[in-house]
């Protein structure tokens, strides 16, 4: 497992600091979870390396988590692009601050990747995609041929490709889009997360033959021991989750 601290992290706020704002233990962190990642896919010949990073449900630092570690790729002297894969519950561009359409939906679509990308975000090796206007269908599109071979065009212009995607156990497109990638990063949030969700994303990804690459442990409070309470987020997201099941 990949222990990532970071601190205040457990009362759901959003975060003020990400990138190049981080404290230091905090970017250490990232710093070692990119060691982990690059020892992960090590084995992997030409291409880029292409990881999605997923959880087992909303809220649990999915995003925070792809952009931290695709800042720490990029800091590392590598190209990296960073793919907002969550059409339903799009925060990349939030918290970014970029605007979100138009996206990989529109690209998909056929607007040209070109002029779709912001180049250059955050750090100058650190290319972004937000996710685009909202399409009905965002697990056709997932997995549709044409993500398939944007996916290969990509691989030839970075070293990694890093895909923010929904949660396993709320909708399919994780497991859609895992065919495409070299494997999964599987974010658990401190005090957040439950041992029985944890069970069934894994049986999921496993049912799947998705590669595991390994989890993260998102926001502990190194040396607090403190279990905060849940706050309402927690049962709004299952709203979430319950809605867009139905
Ligand atoms: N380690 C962390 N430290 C501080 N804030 C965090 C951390 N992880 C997540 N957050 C905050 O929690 C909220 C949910 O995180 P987010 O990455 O959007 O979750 P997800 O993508 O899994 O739905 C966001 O406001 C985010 O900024
Ligand atoms: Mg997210």
């Amino acid at each position: 497992m990949f222990k990532f601290l970071d601190k205040g992290s457990n009362k759901m706020a959003p975060a003020k600091k990400l990138a190049s704002e981080l404290d230091f233990a905090s970017a250490e962190a990232y710093n070692l979870l990119r060691t982990n990642v690059s020892f992960a896919l090590a084995g992997k010949d030409g291409g880029a390396k292409l990881f999605g990073v997923s959880s087992p449900c909303p809220q649990e630092g999915k995003s925070f988590t792809s952009i931290n570690l695709s800042y720490a790729l990029a800091k590392d002297g590598h190209k990296v692009l960073l793919i907002d894969a969550d059409m339903r519950r799009p925060s990349v561009s939030t918290v970014l601050e970029l605007s979100r359409t138009p996206g990989l939906s529109n690209v998909l679509a056929g607007a040209n990747p070109d002029e779709t990308i912001h180049y250059g975000t955050l750090h100058e090796n650190l290319d972004v995609l937000l996710s685009g206007d909202i399409p009905p269908n965002p697990s056709e599109l997932l997995g549709s041929p044409m993500m398939q071979r944007l996916i290969g065009e990509f691989g030839e212009k970075y070293d990694y490709i890093v895909v923010d995607l929904p949660p396993v156990t709320a909708v399919a497109d994780p497991l859609i889009m895992s065919k495409m990638l070299d494997g999964i990063i599987v974010v658990v949030r401190h005090a957040y997360t439950r041992k029985r969700n944890i069970r069934e994303a894994v049986r999921q990804l496993h049912f799947s033959g998705v590669r595991i690459l390994g989890f993260v442990y998102n926001g502990y409070h190194h040396g607090s021991g403190r279990y905060y309470k849940k706050s309402k987020y927690y049962r709004k997201d299952y709203a979430y989750k319950e809605n867009k099941e139905a």
